[in-house]
């Protein structure tokens, strides 16, 4: 049963008010629900409300019970008689939290006697609490009471204002808290157990007090600071950049060790899986720092595009993942290196977005349908997504932009939206058509931009001319000519730039502009060009494209030298890296093997550069990335090649001038977290792992010394992956000692899983069946599988893929164990299927075999069901 966006129905009956009466306990909860219905008189349907095996134990309409006669429930939806315009229906439901594997709904996080109760109801969680029009377009004010035993639930949270507590009779006790902000079911959030709170006071821009308060288990809650100061940061900064004031007298922020995603948004509510809240220096690295001011910010961020103004339908779910995952990337460039992060999201824009939107599991940033809409929280609707916005963010330049939002927050404020509401406020705002932008939310598939430069001589003038193809389709979409803008400069065989004079424009040249591919191909004339140059293109990854240009390499070193567009030098280097991987796969001249370590070699001994910029220089396009250039894949050869070139890299630099400026990073090892320090520690590592390459016993040695002496998690995990990856005779009393180290802590702990998940090669296999056994192992939380079995299937190809199919076949029966748990989490780990039809015939084959036996298990969630029909193409 799929769901299609044409189907879309404005819903038949609302609910303006809903009181909720919450009975809790860690066995049984019990909810009454009173709900204030409104009919639309423009449709005559029954009452209908979703509910998800609920067990109903009494329910009433207008305050009288009613027969069995008037209302039907099939598990799934509840039908009910005689409800008019005004009614009030009462139902009464028992849930069963500590039974609740699925994590969707009213759950239990932790051990049944000391653990808390909390909520997951995004997209469709609420109808596993109770009877409600589930949808996002039905918009309710909602009242909330909690009621529990005092000594096992002393901290009693909902989303709202609070609105009195008191105690009861039998040591329990109550709670109220009331949401003046009418809000769809999916934003609804209970938290209930023993936490511990930080707290700080807040006053907003518009002058609103509000208490923030982040709530952790007492083990945590020393490690909330870094979150908290992150959370006041970006408030800040959305009152700044966009004008957007917090709107609730409290804001509470909750961690959880038992969670499906990174965060939720629930109004006044959030909801953090603990590795995105949590962070201090001895168990987090930098990376996660920035991950976690990353996702507060996001979360927080949502408060407006999201929550104020959500999606009419899931169709329109990234009207706010990507709009609000683009708030966050510019909120991140504020607060670090702006160039860094733009190097950051477009990696994982190519590691994660490109594969799936290259695969069967391909699908538009807006989907046309679904049948489980959990599995479409993807890389496209949120990254893809994001990237749209940014299109749309450059389209009109940075006051035009904020015209457009502010015009789109103030139109649909209170409201459900659709992405046309969204194009047509920040075009309306500012005199501009931005219609044809749709397309790019109607079609899936990467698309190629060809450019070709030609340089007349005589009469000075430079033709580009970009052509535009976007492959799959499966015939369905139609394939339109897509607005690319190009942002581009223009540089000489020295490394300058030149003006740009646009033929018939007048304005005053400058150096770099954009120029916006409408066709399916397109010229566009530079003149007074004076030389030969060198095209610079997409610079800032201006469109989410495949960039084809005929460069030389010749041409890609003297980007990668001289371009000052950060993300295009780093990008000059990657495309150069790529070029000489082919070198060495095709056994060919090498000339972009030579360029490629040349220029390198130049920017390592110059040091004129930033350590963070140098390191990611130094690291070619990942294994992922590189499959994607190929077909018929072999990822132990992909594995091996890439080894082979970074080894031809570290001998170019040289074991002595590695070792060298290792011991120049090492002499100033500190513990702080600001852009300098974390550069040092990035540098540092890749030249270690370079190193490990070259000088296995040395590196060995100075990894082992760095573990030691680490006085952080960054120099820690970073020295303990070195040895396990080099297979390092140390390795094995580091990963002791760690495990030791970091026994009580959880997150600490999962990375100790994936750094042994990601062991390169035949070995892994063996690896993770042995930690699975581990007693620290289980399939029940989703951060653990993510960091054993997720590490394994995704982020190491050459264990994961081995040519005999045992990598195949104990992904497919770990998902028919978990599917049974939570099928959220099966589904997602699923999707490492995703490129079996590009492999090579014998793993190919191996895959299908294993893939179309998973098939056949009967029960699989429709969850698991979907996803792995769409990877057969079913
Ligand atoms: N809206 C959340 C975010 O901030 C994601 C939650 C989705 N949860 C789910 N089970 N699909 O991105
Ligand atoms: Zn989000």
């Amino acid at each position: 049963a799929s769901i299609c966006l044409r189907d879309y129905r404005a819903p038949a009956w609302r609910v303006d008010t809903v009181e909720l009466d919450f009975d809790l306990g860690i066995d049984a909860s019990e909810v009454l629900a009173r709900l204030h219905l409104r009919r639309d008189p423009a449709q005559d349907a029954p009452l209908r409300l979703d509910g998800e095996n609920l067990q109903l134990l009494s329910i009433a309409l207008d305050g009288t019970p009613l027969p069995a006669t008037a209302y039907r429930y099939d598990g799934n939806a509840l039908e009910v008689d005689g409800a008019r315009d005004g009614s009030v229906l009462e139902t009464r439901v028992r849930l069963r939290p500590a039974a609740n594997t699925a994590l969707e709904g009213l759950y239990l996080s932790g051990p049944r006697e000391t653990g808390f109760l909390l909520t997951q109801c995004e997209a469709e969680g609420f109808r596993h609490i109770t009877f409600f029009p589930d949808r996002p377009d039905v918009l309710s004010r909602y009242t909330v009471t909690l009621r529990a035993d005092r000594t096992r639930f002393p901290v009693l949270l909902a989303g709202g204002n609070p609105d009195g507590a008191g105690a009861l009779d039998g040591g329990r006790h109550w709670a109220r808290f009331v949401d003046p902000h009418p809000k769809p079911s999916y934003l609804f959030a209970v938290v209930a157990g023993h936490l511990q709170v930080m707290e700080r006071d807040y006053v907003t821009a518009d002058d609103h007090a509000v208490q923030l308060k982040i709530w952790a288990e007492a083990d945590a809650i020393d490690r909330c600071h870094y979150a908290m100061a992150a959370l006041e940061r970006a408030m800040r900064w959305d009152e700044q950049a966009y004008g957007r004031n917090y709107d609730l007298d409290v804001f509470h922020v909750v961690a959880t060790h038992d969670f499906n995603m990174g965060a939720m948004e629930n109004k006044g509510l959030n909801i953090f899986n603990a590795k995105c809240l949590l962070a201090a220096p001895d168990s987090t690295t930098d990376e996660e720092y920035r991950h976690v001011e990353a996702v507060v910010a996001h979360e927080y961020f949502h408060n407006w595009s999201g929550n104020r103004v959500t999606c009419r339908d899931w169709f329109q779910l990234s009207l706010k993942e990507g709009l609000t995952v683009f708030r966050e990337q510019s909120f991140s460039a504020d607060m670090n290196s702006a160039p860094l992060k733009r190097i950051e999201d477009v990696a994982l824009l190519r590691r994660a977005q490109f594969p799936e939107d290259a695969g069967p599991l391909a699908h538009p940033v807006r989907p046309a349908q679904y049948s489980e809409i959990n599995n479409f929280y993807t890389a496209t609707v949120y990254e893809k997504g994001a990237e749209l916005v940014r299109m749309l963010a450059g389209a009109l330049g940075r006051d035009g932009f904020r015209r457009g939002m502010d015009r789109y927050f103030e139109r649909n404020d209170g409201r459900a939206a659709t992405l046309e509401d969204f194009l047509a406020a920040l075009g309306g705002a500012n005199g501009t058509d931005l219609t044809p932008y749709l397309a790019w939310y109607a079609q899936a598939g990467t698309p190629r931009l060809k450019a070709h430069g030609h340089y007349d001589a005589v009469r000075h003038t430079y033709t580009l001319t970009l052509a535009q193809y976007t492959p799959g389709g499966h015939g369905a979409e139609p394939r339109v000519p897509l607005p690319i803008p190009v942002k581009l400069a223009l540089f000489t065989p020295q490394g300058d730039m030149l003006p740009l004079h646009l033929d018939g424009q007048t304005a005053k040249p400058d150096t770099e502009r954009v120029v916006v591919l409408e066709r399916a191909e397109q010229s566009f004339v530079f003149a007074d060009v004076t030389t030969a140059p060198v095209p610079s293109l997409l610079r800032g990854f201006s469109a989410p494209v495949i960039l084809e240009c005929d460069y030389t390499p010749g041409e890609l070193a003297l980007l990668l030298a001289h371009d000052v567009d950060g993300f295009n030098r780093w990008e000059a280097g990657q495309q150069l890296a790529a070029r000489a991987y082919e070198d060495l796969r095709d056994d060919t001249a090498g000339a972009a093997l030579h360029a490629w370590c040349d220029a390198l070699a130049r920017l390592f001994d110059a040091a004129a550069i930033d350590d963070a910029l140098l390191a990611d220089l130094l690291t070619p396009p990942g294994e992922v990335e590189l499959a994607e250039r190929e077909s018929a894949i072999d990822p132990q050869r992909i594995h091996h090649l890439r080894q082979a070139l970074q080894q031809r890299l570290a001998a170019r630099l040289g074991a002595a001038a590695l070792r060298q400026r290792y011991a120049a990073l090492a002499a100033h090892t500190t513990i702080e977290l600001d852009a300098a320090s974390q550069a040092q520690r990035r540098l540092k590592r890749r030249v270690l792992e370079l190193l490990a390459l070259l000088d296995r016993a040395g590196s060995g040695e100075l990894a082992t010394a760095q573990y030691r002496e680490a006085p952080g998690m960054t120099d820690r995990l970073a020295a303990l992956s070195v040895l396990v990856r080099s297979d390092a005779p140390q390795a094995a009393a580091a990963l002791r000692d760690y495990r030791e180290r970091h026994a009580g802590n959880a997150l600490a702990l999962d990375k100790w899983f994936a750094v042994q998940a990601q062991l390169p090669g035949e070995r892994a296999l063996d690896r993770v069946r042995r930690l699975e056994r581990d007693a620290a192992f289980t399939l029940k939380n989703p951060n653990r599988v993510q960091s054993l079995l997720g590490a394994f299937v995704r982020n190491n190809p050459s264990g994961f893929h081995r040519v005999d199919g045992a990598g195949y076949r104990l992904l497919a029966e770990r998902l028919v164990a978990l599917d049974a748990l939570n099928p959220q989490v099966a589904a997602r780990l699923a999707t490492a299927f995703n490129g079996w039809q590009r492999l090579e015939p014998l793993r190919r084959e191996a895959a299908h075999a294993a893939i179309v036996e998973l098939a056949g298990h009967h029960g699989l969630s429709r969850n698991l069901a979907e996803i792995i029909g769409s990877v057969l193409n079913r």
